[in-house]
């Protein structure tokens, strides 16, 4: 971590925000002790950048059909962010593969949260995909980034029965309860310093623990 007390962040969104929400709600409530510096997304009319700015937080608008290649895009998303010296940047929704090099330039400070049980479901159409293998559970998995999509060290993941009678839009919906439940709470233990990795595996304070599987009946 840098040298000032509180943890800085960057957000990453390419839509509505209801996670970023839940960053600038627990912010607010002084839940969360975390400084929101700065809020990109790759298209200018993301709801989210609304949530951000009606916060008082920074934003940036940076249009990935700008650039001619991912690599210059992606250029540009780090210069943009670290004029903001974030310690971690959070991908929050942000719709855009990101190349190696990004990712390695955040090396342990990248974090995202995915709609599934990973190693279950990377990419995309999680809630259909687990709908149609006829699934017990589904949830959320907040992890660090690594150049593979959708992989990496599982911070914190969050569950839910799946009901005989679930949609896509319904399991949509009740994933994101646990999504704004749990995000902030796995940038609550950054903050606090209670995050190590060993052998590819996310331990809190230097254990698995069983908070990091956590089921809702949402
Ligand atoms: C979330 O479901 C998250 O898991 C996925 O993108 C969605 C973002 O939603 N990566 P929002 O923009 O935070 O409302």
């Amino acid at each position: 971590m840098a040298d000032h007390a509180k943890t800085r962040a960057v957000v990453l969104i390419s839509g509505s925000g209801s996670n970023l929400q839940a960053f600038i709600d627990q912010v607010e409530s002084g839940e969360l002790d975390l400084e929101l510096a700065l809020v990109i997304s790759n298209k200018a009319e993301a709801y989210g950048l609304q949530r951000a700015a009606k916060a008082g937080i920074a934003t940036k608008a940076i249009d990935h059909k700008r650039f001619e290649s991912r690599q210059e895009f992606d250029q540009a998303l780090m210069a943009q962010i670290d004029t903001a010296k974030p310690d971690i940047v959070i991908l929050a929704g942000f719709m855009r593969i990101l190349t190696a090099e990004f990712v390695n330039h955040y090396t342990s400070r990248l974090i995202n949260i995915h709609p599934s049980l990973l190693p279950k479901y990377p990419g995309t159409n999680t809630h259909q995909r687990a709908l149609d293998a006829g699934d017990e559970w589904h949830g959320a998995s907040i992890h660090y980034v690594v150049p593979e999509v959708d992989a990496g060290p599982i911070i914190l993941q969050g569950r839910l029965r799946i009901k005989s009678d679930d949609t896509e839009n319904s399991l949509q919906q009740r994933i994101h309860g646990i999504e704004h439940q749990l995000y902030p709470l796995a940038v609550k233990w950054i903050t606090e310093n209670r995050l190590t990795v060993s052998k590819n595996r996310v331990l809190l304070d230097g254990e698995t623990s069983a908070q990091q599987l956590q089921t809702f009946d949402l």
